[in-house]
């Protein structure tokens, strides 16, 4: 096996030069052509290095809005327009109560569960509601669906009141939701319409529900900024995401045919269905690509990591992992000892974690599955934008090596026009 054990981080990183020079000039082709074409969904690769004054203001004020006239802001929209609002929302903000500075961020439109629209509908109508509504396209069924039914709520609970609670976050120019919204005087957020969905959490599409929720966007786009300076470099020696991209196709050509996302920190469990979605629907496509799938640690430890350690040898594992956290808790000197871990005393559950993460990665790899770590400084705004760029940077490059297009997604039209289809043909039962 060529690769056993890399490990790399994101400040820090390695792939022997005989690796580096098989890949050098092909990566830079694709790195040349991705940074010039102008008929691809690449708008995001520059977004985080523009100026954006004039939009940071208007979500500084239409956010402080919501967090002062409404106790939950409802946020409707599924695959790209919801999974990286939802990832950076939970990874940012306590895992107990609000934060200081947010309000309660739901959302709906990512499921056809009557239950859950009708418990969401429910559970808001004892607290004041906002609306930002999230669709490119304008016309994708769930969100779609979802929306008629949250706006009829709406109007009939506000009245004329209701235009103003909803927030519009669409296509500039096109699409029925953009139809609407300019029928019914809506106030809109536009998304490029050169960045496809799951490439524009960095845009007001993840930008407004994380500022309602208390999160730092300005921080998390600080972070973005300094990756997409850092990773403009085209040569792979240079370019942390580019030896990522270069290390797992190196591992899926080998055999390796699924990578597993790993991290220590349950606040990332929605961060990984965002990672899920982007690598799954760039990549997998004419019957090639690494399956995706994500483990959190030390949970899965005691679930599938018997699988990870022993099962089928299909799989590699990359390692996320920050260094620091704002909080932590030292486990407590009991003189009474019952539970034999006096060993463990005064020393921090943050640092015992990170041992935990160790161990992990020297079991797995003395277990033969291939590891790749990456470590960045701190779970915080400005790292997290710094990694979300980092993987969607990489995820281009590792499809654009797989020769398959990054930015569409031809399957998933398959279920919708089966699901018509049904829906047409058969009545569905009205109760
Ligand atoms: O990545 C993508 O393009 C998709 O996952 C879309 O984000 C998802 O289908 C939602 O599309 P839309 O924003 O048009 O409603």
């Amino acid at each position: 096996m060529a690769i056993h054990l890399v490990q790399t981080s994101l400040l820090n990183c390695t792939l022997d030069m005989k690796q580096i020079d098989s890949y050098r000039q092909r990566v830079m082709n694709i790195h040349t052509y991705l940074e010039s074409t102008t008929t691809d969904l690449t708008g995001w690769i520059t977004y985080p290095l523009q100026e954006h004054d004039a939009l940071f203001s208007k979500i500084d004020y239409i956010s402080k809005e919501i967090r002062s006239k409404a106790d939950i802001l409802v946020v409707v929209g599924v695959g790209g327009s919801f999974l990286g609002a939802r990832a950076i929302q939970d990874a940012l903000t306590p895992y107990f109560g609000l934060p200081k500075n947010g309000i309660e961020v739901v959302y709906v439109g990512q499921n056809m569960s009557g239950a859950y629209i009708k418990q969401l509908l429910d559970y808001i109508d004892q607290k004041e509601v906002y609306v930002n509504v999230i669709s490119k396209s304008g016309g994708t069924m769930e969100p779609a669906l979802a929306f008629r039914v949250i706006r009829q709520y709406i109007e009939e609970r506000y009245g004329a009141e209701s235009s103003q609670r909803i927030i519009v976050t669409t296509d500039p120019e096109k699409g029925l939701l953009k139809e609407m919204a300019d029928n019914a005087g809506y106030r809109q957020f536009v998304i490029p319409s050169n960045i496809g969905g799951r490439y524009s959490v960095l845009t007001p599409v993840g930008l407004l529900p994380v500022a309602v929720a208390g999160v730092d966007f300005r921080a998390l786009m600080e972070g973005a900024k300094g990756a997409a300076s850092e990773l403009q470099e085209p040569d792979l020696a240079n370019n942390h995401a580019y030896q990522y991209a270069v290390m797992r196709h190196m591992l899926y050509e080998q055999g390796y045919t699924n990578e597993i996302l790993a991290s220590f920190e349950p606040s990332l469990n929605k961060f990984h269905e965002w990672w899920k979605q982007l690598f799954g629907e760039s990549e997998g496509k004419q019957h090639k690509g690494l399956f995706p799938s994500t483990v959190t640690f030390s949970t899965d430890l005691h679930a599938i990591g018997q699988y990870i350690q022993e099962g089928s040898r299909i799989l590699f594992e990359t390692l996320l992992h920050f260094n620091d956290m704002d909080d932590d808790f030292y486990v407590p000197y009991d003189a009474r000892n019952e539970d034999s871990l006096n060993y463990l005393s005064n020393r921090s559950f943050n640092e015992i974690n990170a041992l935990s993460k160790q161990g992990t990665a020297l079991a797995h790899a003395e277990g033969d599955v291939p590891v790749i770590q990456l470590e960045l400084p701190k779970l915080d705004a400005y790292n997290l934008g710094y990694l979300i760029y980092f993987f969607m940077k990489a995820c281009a490059m590792s499809a654009s090596l797989l020769e398959v297009n990054p930015f569409n997604q031809p399957g998933v039209e398959a279920y919708k026009k089966k699901m018509l289809e049904l829906l047409l043909e058969k009545k569905v039962s009205k109760k």
